[in-house]
């Protein structure tokens, strides 16, 4: 049995990602300071005794005995890191220092769950992982991105400079159940339009796109590095390929929740990038992992989570 800490833990990738670990016969400890995860989201894996819930800001030192750490803390979605972005970048770069101090002094392996958002508005098209990206350093979106940025940054120094085992995963758009409802992604934005009957905002013309996974995919992605070949350090991208416009993402969602709804277009916000899709190669070679959710299957899934959460709000 090992015993791993994951940071971030009652987030909505942190909880499925426990409850992975867990199943698989693992000792867990989360840790995560709530800023936007929740209690409710690990609630079902409290009584487990190989489970552990700890209060804690990654900004600051921790001092626990663990295996293997995954580092996901930080706040995921546009809004939420926008509101309050000097935390963000501290979030990033002071929590990747602290987790890999602790990796150091543990002599333990780390996942680092950086992003797709570290191409920025990319010119090249799949993003492979050699691309170096094309990132605004003083936007609206910087405090992620370039945080993100810094924090690999920091994850190979640590790996040139004192052989901490390290692994590094940039995630592609991932939704599925335990999305926050209200933080404007826009998979979780469409369904709950869709399920309150109220118009689906899309931002731009509609014709961006997007690569969707579906979270028990990207687990299975994440955990397959964590355990990969030795000395494989990434980055490795993990994301599914299948692009969709946000039209069809739309109308995808209206046909699968039989809604009314209908779309109405806003202004595109800054720095968003067109297109978005990973190139899964090198995930494919070396993990021998690839998504297998299609996407309508996947939205059923998330569709139903979602049907919940509006009939609990009722
Ligand atoms: N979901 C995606 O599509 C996606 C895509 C790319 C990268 N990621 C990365 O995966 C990770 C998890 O994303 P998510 O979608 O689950 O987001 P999330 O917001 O649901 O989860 C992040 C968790 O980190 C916690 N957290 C934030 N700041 C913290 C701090 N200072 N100390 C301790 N805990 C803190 C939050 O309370 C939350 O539980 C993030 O690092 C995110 O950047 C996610």
């Amino acid at each position: 049995m090992k015993k791993i800490l994951v940071t971030g833990g009652a987030g909505f990738l942190g909880s499925h990602l426990c409850e992975r670990l867990l199943s698989e016969g693992n000792d867990v400890l989360c840790v995560d300071n709530f800023y936007t995860g929740s209690k409710d989201n690990v609630k079902h894996l409290l009584a487990n005794r190989n489970f552990e819930l700890m209060r804690h800001d990654v900004t600051f030192p921790l001092y626990v005995e663990v295996d293997e750490i995954y580092n996901l803390a930080c706040p995921a979605s546009p809004p939420h890191y926008q509101f309050d972005p000097v935390q963000t970048t501290k979030t990033s770069v002071h929590g990747a220092i602290n987790m890999l101090g602790l990796a150091k002094r543990l002599r333990a392996k780390i996942l680092q769950a950086s992003t797709s958002e570290v191409y920025g508005d990319p010119e090249i098209h799949p993003q492979t992982e050699d691309y170096w990206g094309r990132v605004n350093p003083v936007g609206i979106r910087s405090c992620y991105d370039e945080g993100k940025r810094c924090a690999e940054t920091l994850f190979f120094d640590y790996w040139r400079q004192h052989q901490v085992d390290i692994k590094v995963v940039r995630i592609f758009n991932t939704y599925g159940p335990r999305m926050d409802p209200n933080d404007g992604r826009v998979v979780s934005n469409f369904i709950m339009q869709a399920l309150q009957g109220k118009d689906i905002t899309i931002y731009g013309d509609g014709h961006q796109t997007r690569s969707f996974c579906y979270v028990d995919d990207l687990i299975d992605g994440m955990i397959r590095m964590m355990n990969g070949p030795a000395g494989f350090t990434g980055p490795v991208n993990i994301g599914n390929p299948g692009e969709f416009t946000m039209l069809e993402l739309a109308q995808q969602v209206i046909a699968l929740t039989e809604s009314n709804s209908k779309l109405v277009f806003m202004p595109l916000p800054q720095d968003d990038p067109k297109q978005r899709q990973p190139s899964i190669e090198l995930a494919k070679a070396q993990l021998g992992w690839q998504p297998n959710v299609a996407l309508q299957d996947g939205l059923l899934k998330t569709i139903q989570y979602f049907q919940q959460v509006v009939r609990q709000a009722k």
